[in-house]
């Protein structure tokens, strides 16, 4: 008689072993949700590429802030829709005191005190063409001219209590500068999650509809400083660059298509390592679920726990309040 001298198949027989044996696991803890921010007061408006999210003015986030919270989500990550009025070439609004993520932060670590507040430093929400810097007559965006400016925004994200300050627009040099800055002016614990790894995705469509900065961008690219989807090598080069100018926490993004990123950076540089679960990720999740092709608790928590597996710590992700309902269910 023949029989294989090991049986992985044993482990597998019984969920209870399944159990015994499982390597990875997803928690609330491990969730960051994304949320984008409506000027006005009690007012939501759907994404319609993003089916279920839902933008909101800042009293209608406040509860649901609460709810994300109760759930066991430590983090929120805001980005503010900006009126058109308020857009400029010079990005003035993004370090108004009054404007709307600062209100919002204010109102959030107010309310909640506890609860997590992570901004996003970049221009694109505030600038008439949609790029995340300052643009010269060539419309090349110049990476110190715009530092400078994400300083600012940044210390007036700081002034208004964030937490965590999270610059996504991929400028040479800015982390150290903003670094610098926080701790001359008064914020020595505000947290850093660098967006290190940022490539030129075209997974951020539905993004740029959601804040709509789509339209302002007008068919431009972003090829001058986010990172050609073909590069590994850089990414780690990125990421040294951010932990030596002060960033505590790194990020790659999209997630999915890049987890060979994630887990390098990870084994590398054995840092907190976050990424991304993009907008065009989340669309392409929903809208298959909402055409029956794909079970959607399945799948959302099986690419969760994917981008776990490859390294993350945690994951920014729309579905974040929907995954910690799923996890808390099953127990
Ligand atoms: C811009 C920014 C983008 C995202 C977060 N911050 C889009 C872009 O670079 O055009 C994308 C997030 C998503 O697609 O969910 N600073």
């Amino acid at each position: 008689m023949s029989f294989p001298a090991t049986r992985p198949r044993r482990l597998r027989a019984d969920e209870f072993s399944r159990r015994l044996v499982r390597e990875t696991r997803l928690s609330p803890d491990d969730l960051i949700w994304p949320v984008f921010v409506l000027e006005g007061d009690d007012a939501v408006e759907p994404v319609p590429s993003m089916p279920e999210v839902e933008r909101m003015t800042i009293d209608r986030l406040l509860p649901a802030a609460r709810r994300a919270q109760d759930l066991g989500i430590p983090a929120i990550a805001l980005f503010p829709v900006v009126p058109a009025e308020f857009k400029s070439e010079d990005a003035r609004e993004a370090w108004n005191p009054e404007g709307l993520a600062q209100r919002a932060v204010a109102a959030l670590k107010d309310q909640l005190p506890d609860f997590g507040v992570i901004t996003d430093v970049a221009l694109d929400p505030f600038t008439t063409h949609g790029q995340d810097g300052l643009i010269d007559d060539t419309g090349y965006v110049m990476n110190d001219a715009t530092v400078d400016v994400l300083v600012k925004q940044a210390l007036s994200h700081a002034e208004a209590g964030a937490d965590v300050v999270a610059p996504s627009d991929m400028m040479d040099g800015r982390i150290g500068l903003i670094r610098q800055a926080l701790e001359t002016e008064g914020f020595p614990n505000t947290r850093i999650l660098a967006y290190s790894a940022k490539y030129a995705s075209g997974f951020y469509g539905p993004f740029r509809d959601a804040v709509g900065s789509a339209g302002n961008l007008a068919g431009g690219n972003k090829y001058s400083y986010q990172m050609d989807p073909a590069n590994t090598d850089e990414a780690l080069r990125e990421v040294g660059l951010d932990l030596e100018e002060g960033a505590d926490m790194v990020m790659i993004k999209p997630a999915m298509p890049y987890l060979d990123i994630v887990r390098r950076v990870r084994d590398r540089f054995g840092v907190p390592t976050f990424a991304y679960q993009v907008s065009g990720e989340y669309a392409m999740l929903k809208a298959a679920a909402q055409n029956g092709w794909l079970d959607e608790k399945q799948v959302v928590l099986e690419a969760l726990t994917g981008i776990r597996r490859a390294g993350a710590d945690g994951i920014l992700t729309y579905y974040a309040p929907q995954a910690a309902q799923w996890l808390q269910d099953q127990g």
